[in-house]
């Protein structure tokens, strides 16, 4: 195998180790046979991304001795459905896939979450491995074990934590995402700057021309960095009851800029981007972070062609009501992931007159 960059994942007998590396999605096989070499496979994925990686995959897995059957979804969020999680069961059953079996997900963050649910549930849990094709899939959705479903009220109200047995990032595979996919996955690598590492976020800052422009060199960087980033977090915090909110830094605000801009009109990488420029603006009125930080933080997203203005439709009252029912703190206050600085990001209780009103100066700073 060729010498790619390693990030070891240590969750005591659930451990495994990230694959980053230009190219090894022709490794696979030798990745996966290296954990418990599975006696049957099912590759999840979805025409789009077949359509480029596929034979690839199937022909590393092949080369290793393992028998792996394409299964395809529709691509696209809606395909995050129980149906089709049930329609997975049955292919696997099909398939004759037992508990010595295993599911691999070739994709971005649908099909991982997908694959990973189906993967976690059938049988009480059979193997899993990822291969997440999407930035925003290799510096997030890949890193962490949450796996799950939409049900048509809501996003991921169903899923489990399910680690996988490996996980393998090809850099080149960003080479054929759209350049919108892209942008939305550098608003997290922009986010794990902002709350863990001051450094990180001064290179993304410098590198942001050639990240556009998908050079290896600082990509294969940015994805190690940011899934350390994602896994020293997880690490800490495996289930969610601490240190794990500080990923939602941006968040809050980028929820309710998705339900107000009505779903799809901004992607959930722009959303992201306003978020955390709303955040910071917030963090600065409660003497939490020094003037400038919101600023400093819309700078480095405009850099990377991300949207950093608070839009005339999105109506603050608006925003205000959908933090509150998201968070379900009608009349309360809300908790927000802050920065305090750059590097450094503190959970807080933000009533809603302090969202309003920093609604209203990013709207005035930024539009
Ligand atoms: N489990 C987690 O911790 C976690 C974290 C963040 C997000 N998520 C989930 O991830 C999902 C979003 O993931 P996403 O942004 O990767 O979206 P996605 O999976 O929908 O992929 C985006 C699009 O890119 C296409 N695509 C994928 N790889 C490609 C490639 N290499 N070349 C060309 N096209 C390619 C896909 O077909 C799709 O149309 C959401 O459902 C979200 O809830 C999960
Ligand atoms: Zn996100």
């Amino acid at each position: 195998m060729s010498d790619y960059t390693q990030v070891p994942v240590d969750l005591g007998d659930r451990s495994y180790a990230v694959t980053i590396g230009p190219g090894a999605l022709s490794d696979v096989g030798a990745i996966v046979a290296s954990r418990r070499a599975p006696t049957s496979a099912a590759l999840v994925t979805n025409p789009t991304v077949a359509r480029h990686y596929s034979q690839t995959v199937l022909q590393s897995l092949s080369a290793h001795g393992i028998d792996a059957r394409l299964l395809l979804v529709a691509a696209g969020e809606r395909s995050k459905t129980l149906a089709n999680v049930e329609r997975l069961y049955n292919w696997f059953l099909d398939m004759g896939l037992d508990r010595g079996g295993a599911v691999i997900a070739l994709g971005g963050g649908v099909i991982g979450d997908l694959a990973g649910f189906a993967a976690a549930t059938y049988m009480r849990g059979v193997d899993f491995h990822q291969i997440p094709t999407t930035l925003l899939a290799q510096v997030d959705a890949s890193v962490g074990g949450k796996t799950g479903v939409d049900l048509p009220r809501g996003k991921n109200l169903v899923g489990a934590f399910h680690q996988p047995r490996s996980v393998t990032m090809d850099t080149r595979t960003l080479d054929t995402l759209p350049a919108r996919e892209l942008r939305c996955g550098l608003a997290e690598v922009v986010k794990h700057g902002i709350i863990y590492d001051q450094a990180y976020f001064r290179f993304v800052a410098s590198a942001a021309r050639h990240l556009l422009a998908r050079e290896e060199t600082e990509m294969v960087h940015a994805v190690q960095r940011s899934v350390e980033i994602k896994r020293d977090v997880v690490q800490a915090d495996e289930r969610e009851s601490g240190l794990r909110a500080i990923l939602n830094c941006g968040h809050t605000i980028a929820h309710a800029v998705e339900v107000v801009g009505g779903y799809g009109h901004y992607s959930h990488g722009e959303a992201v981007s306003i978020g955390l420029v709303t955040e910071a603006i917030i963090a600065e009125h409660l003497g939490l972070a020094e003037n400038g930080l919101a600023k400093e933080i819309a700078c480095i997203l405009s850099k990377l062609r991300l949207p950093v203005g608070m839009g005339s439709e999105l109506d603050t009252n608006d925003i205000v009501r959908a933090v509150a029912l998201d968070k379900k703190t009608l009349g309360g206050a809300a908790r927000f992931a802050l920065p305090e600085r750059i590097g450094q990001c503190r959970i807080v209780e933000v009533p809603s007159s302090e969202i309003a009103r920093g609604v209203e100066e990013h709207r005035r700073l930024f539009t």
